[in-house]
């Protein structure tokens, strides 16, 4: 079950659609059904550390773009990026200390679905109100 950017997503800005491209890319290699349960957890460790340094790299890069344009709430949104990169934190740690029998398709897609709105929620709701301040 993947999903995918839109065109509706975009925020007139190319380095931040690619960016907001890439974190969908990145969630989405969580998705892999044939995969036993010690494969999954190991995808899941792997691929919950690339979306945590693409993120940090992403939020620092947008948020070097807010500040270059005056952005008027680059703190508030600051503090909300930061927020973000703690849930992604949270979850690493948990699957860190999880017990690797409990990894089925079932809890991926769970943490695939958090993931999709942790992402797609920020994009719609504090990434679009910046679009007016930056284009
Ligand atoms: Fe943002
Ligand atoms: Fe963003």
């Amino acid at each position: 079950m993947q999903f995918e950017w839109t065109p509706a997503m975009s925020v007139g800005y190319a380095e931040i659609d690619q960016d907001h491209q890439r974190l969908v890319e990145i969630i989405n290699e969580i998705y892999a059904p044939s995969l036993s349960t010690d494969s999954l957890r190991n995808l899941l460790l792997k691929t919950l550390a690339k979306l945590i340094d693409y993120t940090e790299f992403h939020f620092r890069r947008e948020e070097k773009i807010l500040e270059e344009h005056n952005y008027p709430y680059l703190e508030q949104h600051k503090a909300i990026h930061a927020d973000l990169e703690q849930q992604v934190r949270d979850i690493l740690e948990r699957v860190e200390k999880d017990d690797a029998h409990n990894f089925d398709m079932q809890v991926m897609m769970e943490i695939m679905t958090f993931l999709r709105g942790w992402l797609f929620n920020h994009i719609d709701d504090e990434d679009m109100a910046y679009v007016n301040y930056i284009t």
